[in-house]
């Protein structure tokens, strides 16, 4: 897609977002960055960027054609997407069907165990207070959003799970868990934002038995393994091995 890229409106940890000549597009760079623990943790992954971006991207066109509305409108570079300017709701939406990360940290809760239905957790999107666990009543008196919108977010959020363990399933991927923004567009509706890459979910190799070789995303970083862009890629890889393929369970992806 052929956009100006105009001046910087946001830097964050793994993006740039620069406003484009079209009032309500903007694009988002993807930067080859790796934080982690609020950034206490930092290196330089050359080749993440472009990795994310095309993940990111694929995933994105999946939940479009399963009628999950995106901010995604195209990609702009190899490491950059054009997306529609929403206003940010400063949640953090997360999807587990596997317990590990903090919900094993923080409660007796098993390691690995099958979250049936899905665990959703939401939390409030601050750097500074290092993203608090939200209590429904918390989320309440924040005010952010109407129980209405905090219905449709939790809708959303399930549908975006359901239709991310088929497609990733067909490739041999678990989704263990994951993140998701969300933000309202300039007519009020929300829409899926961000991205959806390894820096965002927790996914396993089925076809190793092994718990470190098997993660293939941001944990590997996390926990040192060592490896990081190789994972990506081998996500990436199965993505684009799997498109087009008309067995594919969930329409299109
Ligand atoms: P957690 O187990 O550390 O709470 O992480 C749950 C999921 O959310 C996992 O897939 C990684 C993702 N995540 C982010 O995308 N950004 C974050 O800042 C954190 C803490 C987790
Ligand atoms: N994204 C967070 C950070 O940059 C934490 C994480 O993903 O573990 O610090």
């Amino acid at each position: 897609m052929k956009v100006h890229q105009g001046p910087l409106l946001y830097e964050g940890k793994a993006k740039r977002i620069f406003q484009t000549d079209h009032p309500e597009q903007v694009v988002l760079e993807f930067k080859d960055d790796a934080t982690a623990f609020n950034a206490l943790k930092h290196s330089i992954l050359q080749g993440k960027g472009v990795l994310n971006c095309q993940i990111s991207a694929h995933i994105f066109e999946c939940l479009e054609k399963n009628n999950v509305s995106t901010h995604y409108l195209g990609l702009a570079g190899n490491n950059s997407m054009v997306g529609q300017k929403i206003d940010v709701i400063p949640l953090e939406i997360v999807i587990r069907n596997i317990a590990t990360g903090s919900l094993c940290k923080q409660t007796p809760i098993v390691s690995e165990k099958e979250l049936d239905p899905p665990l959703l957790d939401i939390y409030y999107k601050d750097d500074n207070l290092g993203d608090p666990l939200l209590t429904e009543a918390r989320l309440k008196l924040l005010g952010l959003i109407t129980d209405r919108q905090r219905e449709e977010i939790e809708e959303i959020a399930r549908k975006v799970n359901s239709i991310l363990l088929e497609f990733f399933q067909t490739i041999d991927l678990t989704l263990v868990d994951f993140k998701l923004e969300m933000g309202f567009n300039n007519s009020g509706k929300i829409l899926v934002a961000d991205e959806i890459s390894p820096d965002t979910c927790r996914l396993w190799d089925q076809r190793l038995n092994d718990p470190e070789k098997r993660i293939l995303d941001k944990d590997r970083f996390r926990k040192n393994l060592g490896g990081v862009v190789e994972g990506y890629e081998e996500i990436l890889k199965r993505i684009q091995g799997a498109s087009g393929k008309p067995s594919n369970a969930v329409s299109d992806c």
